[in-house]
């Protein structure tokens, strides 16, 4: 048997129901803050990863899925969707366009070969924005709070916003050569990408997964302590416009984030919730200041976050939260015999062109039958055509909820169909 391969998985229709509402809500919330949807492709080449995301990552050192293609190209699956949307504000010059920032989401899938885990998949949905052009801490606090309202308006409570700033380029030089000279003499103790690291980007020894016990790790040089003044006022203003929302926070020094592109305001968005697995963050994001310019542009600022759509299922989960979502049959025709059959396919052709969902039987099945299939759709409405009514030239409609039974003249389907369900929805509005 063919499986999916490992690290993926199939979404069932039962799931994809969850998925479609989980959509619907976010891209709401885009539209309540003013982004618009943004699609790049789901390859590109394969040094806008290297060059954006980062050559010490370990995104682009062991998780890219690369591949040459017939014309002898390097390309990747995008492992996240940052880079991608720089490179598309560059190439289409948005950086000209007279609304800046240039206010962008996105939604798609990503690739990265991880090690498969519980809210860990090889391949993934994201749901990000950016918001390229503006250098206004405010603007920070904005996509924050648009963080975390994206779980906050599917009722998740257990969360917890943690912040960081990884200053602008001179404060990160000054912690940069704190580093190294704290780490130089464990050199030989950490792992060899570390010693590699140590070398190229420093501030990754902090990220690695497999040194992190090590004690030189609990007293490293806090970026924090490194911070010049513009930096340091830059975070004051950012906190306060948290403060000025009533949003909660936690500084945490540590917080490094595993992309290169990252300056100035890093955060993350985690879950407190029990069960809620060894994964504790939802998502996360920062500040890229360099982004615009190393892909080819001018001089830009640049901000914005991602979540996975899994984690935030496995978040709902985990905080027992179900979500409104059912089957909306409107409309169920059992028909009985040939020719009521025949007549019943036309009348659900025309229902359907009204907008009304209906169903009718395939599997060639007895009256009883069908009712039970009925009942399995849980359809408002159930429809039924036999020899009397055919001959009457009229439908009996059975309304599910009420449990009111009347008969209905072919004609008068659609209408009768129409205001009830009109009446229902306009009820539970
Ligand atoms: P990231 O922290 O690598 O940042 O990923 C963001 C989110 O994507 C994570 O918090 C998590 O929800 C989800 N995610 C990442 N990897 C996996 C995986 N293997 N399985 C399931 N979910 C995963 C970025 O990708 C940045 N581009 C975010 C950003 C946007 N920064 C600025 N703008």
């Amino acid at each position: 048997m063919i499986k999916v391969p490992r690290g993926t998985e199939d979404i069932l229709p039962e799931q994809t129901k969850k998925w479609q509402f989980v959509e619907k809500q976010l891209k709401q919330l885009a539209n309540v803050y003013h982004y618009d949807e943004i699609r790049t492709p789901i390859f590109e080449q394969t040094e806008l990863f290297q060059r954006g995301v980062g050559d010490t990552t370990d995104i682009v050192q062991k998780e890219m899925y690369s591949f040459t293609d017939r014309g002898g190209r390097s390309l990747t699956l995008r492992p996240e969707g940052t880079a991608s949307v720089v490179r598309s504000y560059v190439q289409h010059k948005m950086f000209g366009l007279p609304g800046q920032p240039v206010k962008l989401f996105y939604y798609g899938p990503m690739f990265r070969y991880e090690r498969p885990q519980k809210g860990r998949t090889r391949q993934f949905v994201q749901f990000g924005i950016e918001a390229i052009g503006s250098n206004d801490p405010a603007i920070d606090a904005e996509v924050m709070a648009f963080a975390l309202d994206c779980y906050k308006v599917l009722g998740l409570k257990s969360l917890r916003l943690v912040l960081n700033s990884l200053g602008d380029k001179e404060s990160r030089e000054n912690h940069r050569q704190a580093l190294i000279l704290h780490f130089a003499p464990h050199r030989e103790e950490l792992c060899g990408d570390c010693q590699t690291r140590l070398e190229k980007n420093p501030l990754r020894v902090l990220d690695c997964k497999k040194d992190k016990d090590h004690p030189a790790m609990a007293t490293a040089p806090s970026i924090l302590d490194h911070l010049n003044d513009e930096s340091k006022s830059y975070f004051e203003k950012v906190k306060a416009y948290l403060d000025q929302m009533g949003i909660d926070y936690e500084i945490d020094p540590k917080l490094v984030r595993g992309l290169d592109y990252y300056n100035h305001t890093a955060f993350e968005i985690m879950s407190d919730a029990e069960g809620f697995g060894a994964i504790t963050t939802l998502s996360g994001g920062g500040r890229y200041n360099g982004l615009v310019e190393e892909l080819g542009g001018p001089e830009t600022p640049g901000i914005g976050f991602a979540c996975s759509i899994e984690r935030l299922l496995l978040a709902l989960e985990a905080e027992g939260i179900t979500l409104p979502v059912e089957d909306e049959l409107d409309c169920y025709v059992v028909a009985m015999g040939e020719e009521a059959k025949k007549e019943a396919t036309r009348i659900i052709y025309s229902l359907r062109h009204a907008g009304i969902s209906c169903d009718i039987d395939y599997m060639g099945k007895k009256m009883k039958a069908q009712f039970k299939a009925a009942d399995r759709s849980k359809a408002k409405f159930v429809a039924i055509l036999g020899e009397n009514e055919l001959a009457a030239g009229s439908m009996n409609i059975k309304d599910m909820a009420l449990g009111e039974q009347v008969d209905v003249p072919l004609t008068e389907i659609e209408s009768h169909l129409k205001t009830k369900l009109y009446r229902e929805r306009s009820h539970n509005e």
